[in-house]
């Protein structure tokens, strides 16, 4: 008993690693961050928010790894609900090349440490260019990005202890989506019946989260063959592209798999030369008006030799054939099921890891938070 509380065994409530409790954790800490939302008002992001927010014209969101990736689902949100044009830079590119600078533009750093220097140079190349409409979304709120931003929305995700982002990374989501419903809302584009429903669905969230995160069992099977393989390609279109990258991200990361995300529709214009029997490829394969399109880019694979294991809804109208495994989710849960699909690639990582014995929580290489250049 000694042993375990002082090699800190007691933190770890039960898990192996605190990856996997951290995984777990994602309907609490979403619930967490949405817990002083009751309804949709800029003033979540600040005193000052309507003001700003009243004034800009655009989005410009600079990130770094898998905060990137959140980055990116929220330019699908926020160019299809609120109607602003935004754009997502890699904070490392974006700090060191010349752009053209629009003192309109919202700029949102998007930092589970708040402490990424890569991060932190973006922002201060942005204000040095006079866009002073800086939002940080957060999950330290005694972090450096904090301070430096005029406006703050922090994440309630708690502390994260495992190299690979998996509770900030949803509640990043969490908040990006809420960051698009308020940008709408000022731009007249949110009637109050679509508030209502999008908060009925966000109040809903951390349940329909719990019924995906209990799909772990079928999830653990496919890792075990995959975990054989040392390529993996996914898969994913639209808002979930951003999604398959991230799991890419996490696979590389934890598993030492190489593994690649491509946007679905680029298959043919080079990817699809890797596939064959040994190269499986993972989909996203939400329920949304992609979903024919992506069908056709799975027969692509099919058609050689490929092994398809595709995360589907469970409306999606597809069931396993030769060649294709399917496990299915919840139903298409709108806007929000980038949010859902995350958990399965977060499950496929972890258990290709856990087969691998490698070191999940500090994989080798990385550090949780990258403080220098
Ligand atoms: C995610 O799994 C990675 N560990 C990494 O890509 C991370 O997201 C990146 O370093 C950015 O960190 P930040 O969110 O603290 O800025």
């Amino acid at each position: 008993h000694t042993v375990a509380a002082h090699s800190g065994a007691a933190d770890l409530g039960g898990y192996r690693y605190y990856m996997q409790k951290e995984i777990f954790e994602q309907p609490r800490a979403v619930a967490d961050t949405l817990l002083d939302v009751t309804s949709i008002m800029p003033e979540l992001f600040g005193d000052n928010a309507w003001r700003v927010f009243n004034g800009v014209d655009s989005v410009l969101l600079l990130a770094c790894g898998g905060s990137y990736h959140a980055a990116l689902t929220a330019k699908y949100w926020i160019e299809s609900l609120a109607g602003l044009p935004a754009n997502v830079e890699i904070a490392s590119e974006y700090r060191y090349r010349d752009s053209v600078a629009n003192p309109k533009t919202l700029v949102v750093a998007v930092s589970q440490s708040g402490e990424t220097a890569d991060v932190l140079g973006a922002l201060q190349v942005a204000k040095r260019l006079g866009m002073t409409n800086t939002l940080s979304i957060c999950n330290v709120p005694t972090s450096a990005l904090v301070r430096e931003c005029a406006l703050n929305f922090m994440t309630r995700a708690g502390i994260e202890i495992g190299v690979a982002s998996t509770k900030a990374f949803t509640t990043q989501l969490v908040a990006l989506f809420l960051l698009t419903l308020a940008l709408a809302q000022i731009r007249g584009r949110l009637s109050d019946e679509e508030e209502r429903r999008h908060l009925h669905a966000l109040r809903h969230l951390p349940d329909a989260m719990g019924k995906v995160l209990a799909l772990e069992p079928q999830i653990m099977a496919w890792s075990e063959t995959l975990t054989r393989k040392e390529n993996i390609l996914f898969l994913g279109r639209g808002m979930h592209f951003p999604i398959a990258l991230e799991g890419a991200l996490k696979m590389k990361e934890i598993s030492y798999i190489h593994a690649e995300a491509y946007a679905a529709g680029e298959l043919k214009h080079g990817p699809l030369a890797l596939v064959s029997d040994e190269m499986p490829v993972v989909a996203v394969a939400p329920n949304d008006r992609l979903l024919e399109k992506l069908r056709s880019n799975m027969h692509e694979v099919s058609a050689r030799n490929g092994r398809l294991f595709v995360f589907a809804d469970v409306d999606c109208g597809l069931s396993p054939s030769p060649g294709v495994s399917a496990i299915r989710l919840n139903e298409y849960y709108g806007p929000l099921s980038p949010i859902l699909h995350t958990l399965p690639m977060q499950l496929l990582a972890f258990h290709a890891a856990l087969a691998r014995g490698t070191d999940i929580d500090k994989p080798r290489n990385l550090a949780k938070s990258v403080t220098v250049e």
